[in-house]
């Protein structure tokens, strides 16, 4: 839909009245003819300016509202996003909230008095941020929560991976090799719904195995950041004093890099499965080094342009397309899309991260 500058009518009403004042001008004879001239000359400019205005589309604002960088991903999700809004010609504005709940507030608000058509927000936490769709709503911006889900709010749009799918194929993948012992949750933090639906996808798989007696769940913790440290933190302090366990599973690569870390100083890296998730590139090297049994690798791209398409579809006031299931936040089912992920493990590396060139050979292989 092309959309005309709401000044440009304006600016025509603003026009006649300049030629008639010109005019008025001329009538009274009062000026010397050069001042005349060049009024007549300006208004010619002026003129050709407009034509020129009302002819060009104003491009749609999108606001990308992300948490944080430290995880390798964003860093693809945010290149791919801003290349696709510019590819369907619109402005990308980001903001980078560093973990911060109140700044990310506040750069709502400054993107909202920059005139962005919508927002499409990475929460730094699951409840606060349903005061960011509050603000957003009273300026009438729809939102789109991606990856993350905003909680108990009236979120317009949701875009994300299937994350209890995710936590199914850590479990799953692991009770398959492993389908009794003791078994060490480790999930990202509680601000970010996604540690939870994660361990719920992980509950779905062990629950049935704890029942059974098979399988122990000896430590289920939920760490503050989906950082290193946090996973060192929790499972040194664990080692120190117990010494059996047999499998790991981490909400992300981050944590598991942290897990392996703590296993290592304890002489037990490469001894203990260990999942994470995200394909970082650290990740799949100690995959290869056999140090981390799996990662989940998320379809980044296909998320990224599937917001960036929706998000331009909403600025120019159309209803996204596939948009085909819904997803209840506490509030209301909110209209989604939820992408399917996939298990990296050392025999199909070339044949996932690489082939998709997610990630380069050479930066695994070197
Ligand atoms: C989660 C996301 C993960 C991981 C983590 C840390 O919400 O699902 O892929 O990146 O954040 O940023």
């Amino acid at each position: 839909m092309k959309r005309i500058a709401k000044t440009t009518a304006h600016a025509i009403t603003n026009l006649s009245d300049t030629r008639v004042k010109s005019m008025a001008v001329k009538d009274i004879g009062a000026l010397p003819a050069s001042i005349i001239k060049f009024l007549n000359y300006i208004g010619v400019i002026c003129f050709l300016g407009l034509i020129a205005l009302s002819s060009c589309e104003v491009k749609p604002k999108v606001g990308f509202l992300m948490d944080s960088l430290e995880v390798e991903r964003w860093d693809k999700d945010r290149a791919l996003f801003e290349e696709k809004v510019k590819e369907l010609g619109g402005i990308p504005l980001v903001e980078i909230a560093g973990s911060n709940a109140d700044r990310q507030m506040e750069q709502a608000q400054k993107l909202i008095d920059e005139g962005v058509d919508v927002l499409v927000i990475v929460p730094v936490d699951l409840e606060k941020a349903g005061a960011i769709v509050k603000l957003a709503h009273k300026n009438y911006v729809p939102v789109i929560s991606y990856d993350r889900l905003i909680k108990n709010c009236n979120l317009d749009y949701y875009i994300s991976t299937d994350n209890i799918n995710i936590g199914e194929l850590q479990a799953n993948y692991l009770t398959k090799i492993s389908p009794t012992g003791n078994y060490i949750l480790i999930s990202g933090p509680t601000s970010d719904y996604n540690a939870y639906l994660l361990r719920l996808g992980w509950m779905n798989v062990l629950q049935p195995l704890v029942d059974k007696g098979d399988i122990s769940i000896v430590l289920d913790e939920f760490s503050n950041f989906w950082l290193p440290d946090e996973a060192y933190r929790i499972l040194s302090s664990y080692l120190k004093d117990n010494n059996d366990v047999d499998a790991v599973i981490c909400g992300n690569d981050a944590l598991a890099s942290g897990a392996i870390a703590a296993l290592q100083e304890y002489n037990k890296a490469g001894k203990v499965l260990l999942a994470g998730q995200d394909a970082d590139i650290q990740a799949v090297r100690n995959i290869v080094a056999g140090n981390q049994t799996i990662t989940i690798y998320k379809p980044i791209e296909s998320l990224a342009y599937a917001a960036a398409n929706a998000a331009i579809k909403i600025a120019n006031g159309e209803a996204p397309s596939n948009m085909n299931i819904t997803v209840n936040n506490g509030k209301r089912l909110v209209p989604a899309i939820l992408l399917q992920a996939s298990v990296v493990n050392s025999q199909n590396i070339k044949m996932t991260v690489i082939q998709e060139g997610y990630i380069g050979e050479q930066d695994i292989f070197n």
